[in-house]
This record gives C-alpha cells, sequence and structure tokens, in this order.
C-alpha cells in the first residue's frame, strides 16, 4: 500500500516536471547491475565506484550518457573480466538519465573522495543531440576513453 502510493507520487512528480528519484529509477538498473551496484562478474558489469571514477572525465561522463541512453553492445574487459553482453537502450527522459547517473556516482561508491560533478537534464541532452542516431555498438566505440578505469 505505501509502495504503491509512493509509485503514484514518484509518477505525479515526474509528470510535473519535478526532478526524477534517481533511486526509484535505478531499479530497472538492479534487475541486472544487483542492488548495490556490484554486478556480476563475466554476466553484468559492476558500476560501483566505477561510474563515481568515470564521471571525473568529460569523455566519460558523455560515455555514461549515452550507454543509458543507446545501449551497449560489445567485448568489454573490466579489470581483467571480460562482458560479452548487450545492455538495451533504456528507454528514460534526460531528467530520468541524470538523475540515475547521480545515484549511481554519489550513491554507490564505497568511499567518497574524488569530487563529482552532478549530472543535469542539460548536460544529458547536449550530449544525445551530439550523437544522433546513437546504438549498442557506436556507444561502445566511445567506450576506450575508461579503458584501465
Ligand atoms: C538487461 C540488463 C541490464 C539493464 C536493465 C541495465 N544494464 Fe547496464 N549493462 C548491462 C550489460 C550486459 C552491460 C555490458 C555490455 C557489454 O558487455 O557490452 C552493461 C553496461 C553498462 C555500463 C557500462 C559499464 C562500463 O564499465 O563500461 C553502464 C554505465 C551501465 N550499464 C549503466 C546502466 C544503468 C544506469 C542502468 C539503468 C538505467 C542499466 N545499466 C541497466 C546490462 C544491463
Amino acid at each position: 500500500m505505501i509502495r504503491a502510493l509512493a509509485i503514484v507520487l514518484a509518477i505525479a512528480l515526474i509528470g510535473s516536471g519535478v526532478m526524477a528519484d534517481g533511486k526509484a529509477v535505478y531499479q530497472r538498473c538492479a534487475s541486472c547491475h544487483l542492488a548495490a551496484g556490484e554486478g556480476i562478474p563475466a554476466v553484468f558489469p559492476p558500476l560501483k565506484d566505477r561510474m563515481r571514477a568515470i564521471s571525473q572525465s568529460v569523455e566519460g561522463r558523455a560515455y555514461m550518457i549515452m550507454a543509458v541512453s543507446s545501449g551497449l553492445m560489445g567485448s568489454i574487459n573490466i579489470q581483467g573480466t571480460s562482458y560479452m553482453g548487450v545492455m538495451p537502450a533504456q528507454n528514460l527522459s534526460a531528467n530520468e538519465v541524470a538523475e540515475v547517473l547521480n545515484y549511481v556516482s554519489f550513491s554507490l561508491v564505497s568511499t567518497a573522495s574524488e569530487q563529482v560533478k552532478p549530472f543535469t537534464e542539460q548536460e544529458v541532452q547536449a550530449i544525445r543531440d551530439e550523437y544522433p542516431g546513437a546504438n549498442g555498438q557506436s556507444v561502445a566505440m566511445m567506450r576506450k576513453i575508461v579503458n584501465g578505469i
């Protein structure tokens, strides 16, 4: 009952143009990347701590925005573990993408040492406009920037 009310409230808030709740949006990611962003080795990559590290650079932020907006397909390697998966494009508004990336960058961390500039709806929209027609394969090409993280 309380959960149903919370969902109704969340929909009302999103509909009214108020900021989306990143934690609520993250529930869809958690079905693959798990609740604390720990992932499943060789199946679903971890987001915990990595997202905070990747969000330090302009190119890393663009990659994160486009992976969520347009999906990701290709072989990736994270600290010696290979992933050959397909992440479907997530059908989210620019505001929802900004808030979910803020959630993973600020909340799915074990230490909050580096500073992170919050993602905004404007930043997400500007990056989406820069990569029209992007898909999982083209986003995989953007990934070289995060090699080594
Ligand atoms: C259906 C499962 C699934 C869902 C749902 C999903 N992902 Fe993914 N995600 C994946 C897979 C699989 C990969 C790796 C793809 C590959 O191997 O090319 C990935 C990769 C990523 C990457 C790149 C990681 C890196 O280190 O390069 C990011 C960022 C990401 N996901 C964020 C998210 C966010 C945020 C959400 C929710 C809005 C989400 N994902 C929802 C399966 C999923």
